[in-house]
């Protein structure tokens, strides 16, 4: 996969994307991370980027030619012009499905703003705009590095084991069960003996009853969209019945 990122900090990506998956995925030739100045598509002497808005208010707003002209001429780098993608807080918010989507592209375009963000008509040049979350960012350099992180665990042969991402929290509508490692008893805690049984039917069924646990109490709205047992219910309903602080706590 091939992306390429128009910012005003282009410089802030060279660490982060260098390091683990991200950095081994590009040495091994399977994504390839290009990062652009926007101010190269400026044609003032300030090579300015932004300008005050229309109606009045505070702060400013990025101008919509740099924009313009960096996301075409990016564009014209490939035979695929690839999907774009603005970051913005008012955007869709960022999933794992939609990560799961982005995976399947052969090429991304990524635009960060900056400021009070874009002038409104450069978003349609966007094939998505996304958030990552709710609350406002200075810039849209984190979003994107947030992005190409979930996107590349999920490409062929990134991860070692293919099944790691197929198994992680959303991937199936749930969060993720509890893992553990050795050694099986530390500082007195020890690990569930079902998980050392060997028996995979009693493992499975575990990890799905933590799994259905955790996001009843943490992330009850993530349950309104899967088809539940009434298995699954009883479960919900033995987890809810604990408050949340002894639940969290441990305590009775
Ligand atoms: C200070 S923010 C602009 C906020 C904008 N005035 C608003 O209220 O929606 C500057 C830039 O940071 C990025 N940004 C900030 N928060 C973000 C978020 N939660 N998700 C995606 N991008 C974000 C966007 O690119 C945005 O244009």
């Amino acid at each position: 996969m091939i992306v390429d990122v128009v910012s005003i900090f282009p410089s802030m990506f060279e660490g982060p994307l260098s390091a683990s998956i991200v950095g081994l995925a590009q040495e091994r030739g399977l994504l390839e991370v290009r990062c652009h100045d926007l101010r190269d598509w400026t044609h003032d002497r300030h090579r300015s980027t932004d300008d005050s808005p229309y109606g009045g208010g505070p702060g400013m707003v990025m101008k919509p030619q740099p924009l313009f002209e960096a996301v075409e001429a990016v564009q014209a780098l490939e035979d695929e012009p690839g999907k774009v993608v603005f970051f913005t807080p008012a955007g869709v918010p960022f999933t794992q499905t939609i990560a799961e989507e982005l995976s399947g592209e052969e090429r991304l375009v990524m635009v960060c703003g900056r400021y009070e963000g874009f002038d409104e008509r450069v978003l349609s040049l966007a094939d998505v705009d996304l958030s990552i979350g709710d609350y406002v960012l200075t810039g849209g350099e984190l979003p994107a590095m947030v992005v190409i992180d979930a996107v590349t665990r999920l490409l062929h042969g990134v991860l070692g084991h293919e099944d790691s991402s197929a198994d992680e929290s959303f991937s199936d509508g749930l969060l993720e069960y509890p893992q553990y490692t050795r050694p099986s008893v530390y500082r007195g805690m020890e690990v569930p003996e079902v998980l050392r049984s060997g028996d995979h039917a009693r493992i499975e069924a575990w990890r799905r009853e933590q799994s259905i646990r955790k996001t009843a109490r943490v992330r009850p709205e993530l349950l309104e969209r899967l088809p539940l047992s009434a298995d699954d219910r009883r479960i919900i309903e033995d987890e809810l019945a604990t408050p949340l602080i002894s639940a969290t706590t441990g305590t009775d």
